[in-house]
């Protein structure tokens, strides 16, 4: 796959545009909705979600969107949205399905909840949020998918994806799967090669991998000597060095600022290039 271009630009999956920097809206609470419209407003044009009350205040993003509609600054469609089914385990009591449902029943309901709360009739990606074991493919996981798999097929979802998967489960999904992932989105420590081993299962099966954390998972490398060589050097914030160093390592990267003035920075993490080696060297560095 060749690399970003710009923190701004977007990648066509399958007929959908992903932009490769996405707002995300986990922990905002009653502030979803102004952030939503602040981040849109920004210029972000993916919005990252879940049916997942605990984190999330889905139907918040929604009351954004309109917002935004209204004012006639966007439009459905030329927006990208994405949003998650969430197992019980990850929920608390305030769930978007009856438990004692299938897990497929489970998905549809929760699915339909979020078309709702995001007032629309399909999403561009939805994912599940997490596998239900920390290893292995289970019943259960291909259950949830071939729900999944379902909606899709019916053009009520555009890609499919997981999130918080290793890359054994997602080369077991992958190999079940009718309809494969076009999407992860995981957790990415510098520590572990930036999850290399998933990235490198992504790149053979043509998956888009979403980074998430990339700053807050990763305070140890922002000191580091050599990083802060590169910060010098260019005159950008760590976090725009990151975040640059992530889509020329492919990677797609969510943020979930509640800043103003850090939604435009991260917007513009590329407005001074970073060379190959620099690249390369944020991506070997390693915690010693
Ligand atoms: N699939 C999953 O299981 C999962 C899990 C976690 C997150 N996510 C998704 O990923 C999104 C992002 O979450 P995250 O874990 O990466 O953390 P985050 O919510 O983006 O938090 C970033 C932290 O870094 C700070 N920060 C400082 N400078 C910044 C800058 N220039 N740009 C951005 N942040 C800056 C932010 O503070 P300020 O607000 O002051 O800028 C904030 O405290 C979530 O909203 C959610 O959509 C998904």
């Amino acid at each position: 796959m060749s690399q970003l271009n710009t923190a701004r630009s977007s990648r066509d999956i399958n007929g959908v545009r992903v932009p490769c920097f996405i707002y995300g809206t986990a922990w905002k609470e009653e502030a979803t909705q102004g952030l939503v419209e602040n981040a849109l407003n920004q210029g972000f044009t993916g919005i990252d979600t879940a049916n997942q009350r605990k984190h999330y205040f889905e139907a918040g993003v929604g009351h954004g969107l309109q917002k935004i509609y209204q004012q006639g600054k966007s439009s459905r469609e030329q927006l990208f949205l994405q949003s998650k089914f969430t197992y019980q385990g990850g929920q608390d009591d305030r769930l978007p399905y009856n438990p004692s449902a299938s897990l497929t029943e489970q998905v549809f309901q929760s699915f339909q909840s979020t078309l709702e709360h995001l007032e629309t009739d399909y999403l561009d990606a939805y994912l599940m949020h997490a596998p239900s074991h920390r290893e292995g493919t289970s019943e259960e996981d291909l259950e949830v998918w071939m729900a999944m798999e379902k909606l899709y097929r019916e053009g009520r979802i555009k890609l499919l994806g997981v999130a918080n998967f290793s890359a054994l489960q997602l080369e077991g999904l992958t190999h079940h799967a009718a309809i494969r992932p076009r999407i992860v989105q995981n957790r990415c420590f510098a520590s572990m090669g930036w999850d290399q081993e998933v990235r490198d299962t992504c790149q053979r099966h043509d998956i888009v991998y979403q980074g998430f954390s990339l700053l807050t998972a990763n305070q140890v490398i922002l000191t580091h000597p050599q990083f802060q060589a590169i910060v010098s050097r260019t005159g950008l914030t760590a976090a725009q060095v990151i975040f640059q160093a992530a889509h020329k390592m492919d990677m797609f990267t969510l943020t979930g600022t509640s800043k103003s003035d850090h939604m435009n920075q991260d917007l513009h993490c590329d407005k001074v290039a970073l060379t190959d080696e620099e690249v390369n060297t944020i991506e070997h560095l390693s915690i010693q």
